[in-house]
């Protein structure tokens, strides 16, 4: 059982039983860097939440051979799609996909301060109100996003939404930990995603000529 109060359910003929979850309790600490393999360089770590089918992580990959992709998403068949993928391709030493709520996940990665980047594609697409409470970018999670990036790391966050990034932006320019890093000073607003890798959703969302509105922030030194 978790904190959010649920169990992960099993099923006879699941085909995701292989999905990876993170080690240990629900509440235990764990050490991030022990999610990827050892390298003799240093390396970047990111986090993706909520990945969906993945694409975002293999560009990113191979857009900088220093980032260490950890992946939280929900939902197990994704989770498990991408990270057998990511294993398949040579990259599991780089980047994992756990099949994990990023609100209970977040919490127990240790220590802060030592992520470049988390990214959050698309979320919360529901626009009904009784969703609201659905939503990913709350105060659990922000806070530890808060907590786990370095000083200067980045927050980007990018949705076809309006409503959504006018309420994203709302909540994210009330944090004090964070300033905004967008195009001009003062604003978190980015025309274009400057990290050379595109979610699946970015990638539809740019083929039907749909707006994207992409926020910024870094950690405050
Ligand atoms: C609209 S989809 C966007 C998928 C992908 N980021 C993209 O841009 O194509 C939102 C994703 O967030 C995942 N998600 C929602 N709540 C989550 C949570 N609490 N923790 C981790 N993933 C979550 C969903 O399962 C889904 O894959």
């Amino acid at each position: 059982m978790t904190e959010l109060g649920y169990q992960r359910k099993v099923h006879r003929d699941d085909p995701y039983t292989d999905a990876a979850h993170l080690d240990g309790r629900w509440d235990e600490p764990i050490a991030i860097e022990s999610l990827f393999a050892p390298a003799e360089s240093p390396f970047a770590i990111e986090i993706e939440i909520g990945g969906g089918r993945g694409l975002f992580a293999f560009e990113r990959l191979a857009f900088d051979p220093e980032v260490r992709l950890l992946g939280l998403e929900i939902r197990k068949k994704w989770a498990t799609i991408v990270d057998r993928k990511l294993r398949a391709t040579g990259l599991g030493g780089r980047s994992r996909c756990y099949a994990e709520d990023a609100r209970v996940a977040l919490p127990r990665l240790q220590p802060g301060g030592r992520v470049r980047a988390v990214f959050l594609h698309f979320p919360d697409p529901w626009w009904k109100k009784r969703h609201e409470k659905r939503l990913v970018l709350g105060d659990v999670v922000q806070s530890n996003i808060e907590r786990l990036l370095m000083p200067g790391g980045e927050l980007f966050v990018q949705t076809d939404v309006e409503h959504r990034a006018a309420q994203y932006r709302a909540f994210l320019d009330e944090r004090a930990a964070l300033e905004p890093k967008g195009d001009a000073p003062g604003d978190p607003l980015l025309a274009e995603n400057p990290y050379g890798a595109r979610s699946p959703r970015e990638k539809r969302a740019i083929a039907d000529g749909l707006p994207i509105y992409r926020l910024r922030y870094a950690k405050r030194a």
